[in-house]
């Protein structure tokens, strides 16, 4: 097979960190097959998927059960995160050890039932047990339930940002700071959403790494909330202006370690439903390099800093082994990409069951052409190609960041 690349730019594979596959779960909003073949068409390599699954991976025989389930199912290659709870720590402390896992996730709010962990007392006991970076979804949910009741039901999706405030999302992350440094275990803090915690992170550095979201780098409030109402909801939220301003001006000085799409897919039905109740979460493996390419050609970064962001890094910041790189005894994983090519973003194109994408209509220049996974073509110019043949993804637990 004669692969011919004139005019077109050869990239590490690029790695979504942040995918909620949502297998096992409800095949008409998300599947294995379905989401990675949407990444896959969207240039992406691999993917780590979140463990907040029907049944959450708070075990061993969940993770084992879900790598079953995976197998024949995958065309890009997927890590597995672990979900904390109050009392499986210890269990979590070893299992974290299992080459697949790409971290533990704890949600200090915004979850529900077994997997919110909102206390300090159980967050410090999860940093004691275990050596790997933990991520943390950081919003503290006794806020969050204190505003709640400030609002009334059935107001404009825009009240959204107002619930889910700066404050949120601060204080959670001061919470996680304190307790990264009390205990020295390395944090990993996912779509950091505000000005405020871009800034007291500086001071952080040698412990927290962080992830931005492509939603925040590319809508902003109120704007977005008029134009796409309850598909713009989300958590953390989309917000205004000025932290749009910031999460960019993060992203060029190095305040930023990767980029995800947080892909969180929802029935149309339930991205429908009047506010307060609208499910939060969008979809994004997909469209994630083509507005990353986007955002390149307009000049908000280079191409070199989006390979940072979005393999180098998550490499980096997860351990992942032989992967993040073009290098020698690295797998063979490209995203080829042609960074003239001009094209819109059509929600028909989405190849996940819910099928829509906050992103319908939003004209690109930059598009991924081609992705190679371990050396076989999966993609190329919007065909699959192959069979899902993708692989859990290997972590290398021997040097823990
Ligand atoms: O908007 C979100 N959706 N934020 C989360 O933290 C969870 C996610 C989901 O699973 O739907
Ligand atoms: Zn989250
Ligand atoms: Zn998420």
């Amino acid at each position: 097979q004669v692969i011919d690349c004139t005019n077109l730019t050869v990239l590490p594979g690029l790695i979504d960190p942040h995918v909620h596959l949502r297998d096992p779960g409800d095949p008409r909003v998300e599947t294995f097959l379905g989401g990675t073949r949407g990444a896959v068409l969207g240039g992406i390599t691999t993917l780590f998927d979140m463990p907040n699954t029907a049944e959450p991976v708070t075990s061993r025989d969940r993770l084992e059960r879900k790598i079953e389930l995976m197998s024949g199912q995958i065309w890009c290659d997927v890590g597995l995160y672990l979900a904390a709870t109050k009392t499986n720590s210890v269990e979590l402390g070893m299992l974290e050890q299992q080459e697949n896992v790409c971290a533990i996730k704890v949600f200090l709010g915004s979850a529900k039932g077994e997997l919110l962990v909102d206390d300090d007392a159980s967050v410090e006991t999860i940093m004691r047990d275990g050596a790997r970076r933990i991520c943390f979804h950081s919003e503290d949910e006794s806020r969050l339930q204190e505003r709640k009741k400030l609002f009334t039901a059935g107001g404009p999706h825009r009240l959204h940002a107002d619930w889910h405030d700066v404050e949120c999302a601060f204080l959670g992350t001061r919470r996680l700071a304190a307790l990264a440094r009390r205990t020295g275990r390395p944090i990993h803090i996912l779509h950091v959403s505000t000005a405020e915690e871009l800034s007291y992170l500086r001071d952080f550095r040698d412990l927290v790494t962080t992830e931005l979201l492509v939603n925040h780098l590319t809508h902003f409030g109120p704007d977005i909330y008029d134009t796409h109402g309850g598909f713009a909801v989300m958590n953390p939220p989309i917000r205004d202006r000025r932290h749009y301003d910031a999460a960019w001006a993060a992203v060029r000085d190095g305040m930023v370690d990767c980029i995800g799409s947080d892909h969180a897919p929802h029935s149309r039905e339930a991205k429908e439903r009047p506010w307060p109740e609208t499910a939060a979460g969008l979809t994004g493996v997909q469209t994630l390099v083509p507005v990353m390419l986007n955002h390149v050609s307009e000049g908000r970064l280079s191409l070199e800093r989006m390979v940072q962001l979005m393999a180098e890094g998550p490499a980096r910041v997860y351990g992942l082994a032989n992967k993040g790189r073009i290098a020698i005894g690295y797998d063979a994983d490209f995203t080829v990409v042609d960074p003239g090519h001009r094209r819109v973003i059509e929600q028909d194109w989405i190849a996940s069951p819910c099928g829509w994408t906050p992103f319908d209509g939003y004209e690109c220049t930059g598009w991924p052409v081609m992705t190679v996974v371990r050396g076989q073509v999966v993609m190329r110019e919007d065909e699959v190609l192959g069979s899902p043949s993708g692989r859990p993804a290997v972590f290398s637990t021997a040097g823990l960041s």
